[in-house]
């Protein structure tokens, strides 16, 4: 599988905080947009694999790093690039949990409201679609990797699985953690946080947030989970987050960024599963909600 066993590029993401000079600022991230789906590329090359997951089967889209952007076959290049062409094994421990989740009875996609942020392959978000979710979605950093892999590996997997157009809404957002919400269908209070809130029982936002391997950056966490208090329904909403304990060379991970939702105080965590099998370091799945 590709990106089984990949750790993030230390070169590539510059790990100049062990050496004497600073690091180099991020370069400003690219402007927001919905992508439509009527924008797909039809010139970026497309192979599709299957995958197995727990007897279901979804199919994986491959495009070439440097067809679509320009750059040689990297994982991430911080603030321009940041890892969604690749297939990261969190995404296939979150659908893998959901299942088992939706079999326990814990779980239903039915009619929910799903955001999937950092997607790349979208794989949870498609997930849910197949499970009933009334909305489903998918937020990548990179308007390119939902062009030319979210958007096709979304339409070969929905239409592998039905005959029929799919009944949920589908939707494609591209840009920064730190500016999306402004884009996003179900955010409310235009991005004043839970706290500050005028109205606390008011339901909006989405049901549920999908996320895997999106909290390797320490620098970037902050917005993230700004923007998930942005966005998460209030009071039932919940996140599933797909990650691994911690981040070689780059310092972030599960227990980095739980101690952040810890210390604000507005959201509870629980550890839903844990994989320690011996392939890269030990991956978890974590449940938050709001208190
Ligand atoms: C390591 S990839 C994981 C992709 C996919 N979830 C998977 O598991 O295969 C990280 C994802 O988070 C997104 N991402 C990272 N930093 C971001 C930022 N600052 N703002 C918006 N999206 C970001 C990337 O675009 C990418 O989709």
């Amino acid at each position: 599988m590709e990106g089984a066993n990949a750790q993030i590029n230390e070169k590539a993401i510059g790990l100049s905080f062990l050496e004497d000079t600073p690091p180099a600022p991020l370069p400003l991230p690219p402007p927001s947009t919905e992508v439509f789906s009527t924008k797909v590329s039809s010139s970026v090359k497309f192979t599709i694999d299957p995958i197995n997951l727990g007897g279901l089967t979804l199919l994986k889209g491959r495009v070439n790093t440097k067809e679509v952007l320009g750059l040689s076959e990297s994982d991430l290049v911080p603030g321009v690039y940041e890892g969604g062409l690749k297939l990261w094994e969190g995404s296939l421990d979150l659908v893998k949990t959901l299942q088992s989740e939706i079999r326990n009875g814990n779980w239903s996609f039915t009619g929910k409201r799903v955001l999937e942020l950092g997607c790349g392959h979208g794989l949870p978000g498609i997930f849910a679609c197949l499970e009933g979710a009334a909305v489903i979605h998918f937020q990548d950093f990179n308007a390119e990797v939902l062009r030319c892999l979210t958007i096709p590996n979304v339409n070969v997997n929905l239409s592998k699985a039905s005959h029929s157009e799919p009944t949920s809404e589908i939707r494609y957002f591209a840009g920064d953690w730190s500016q999306i919400h402004q884009l996003l269908a179900h955010v409310h209070d235009n991005g004043k946080d839970l706290q500050s809130s005028s109205k606390p029982h008011q339901v909006a936002g989405y049901d549920v947030i999908l996320m895997a391997e999106t909290i390797y950056s320490n620098s970037a966490n902050q917005n993230l989970y700004g923007l998930v208090k942005k966005c998460i329904s209030r009071p039932h909403g919940i996140v599933y987050m797909a990650a691994k304990k911690y981040y070689f060379g780059v310092g972030g991970g599960t227990r980095q960024f739980l101690s952040m939702v810890e210390k604000d105080g507005v959201m509870t965590s629980s550890l839903v599963a844990d994989i320690a099998d011996g392939s890269s370091n030990v991956r978890e799945i974590w449940k938050l909600s709001l208190k």
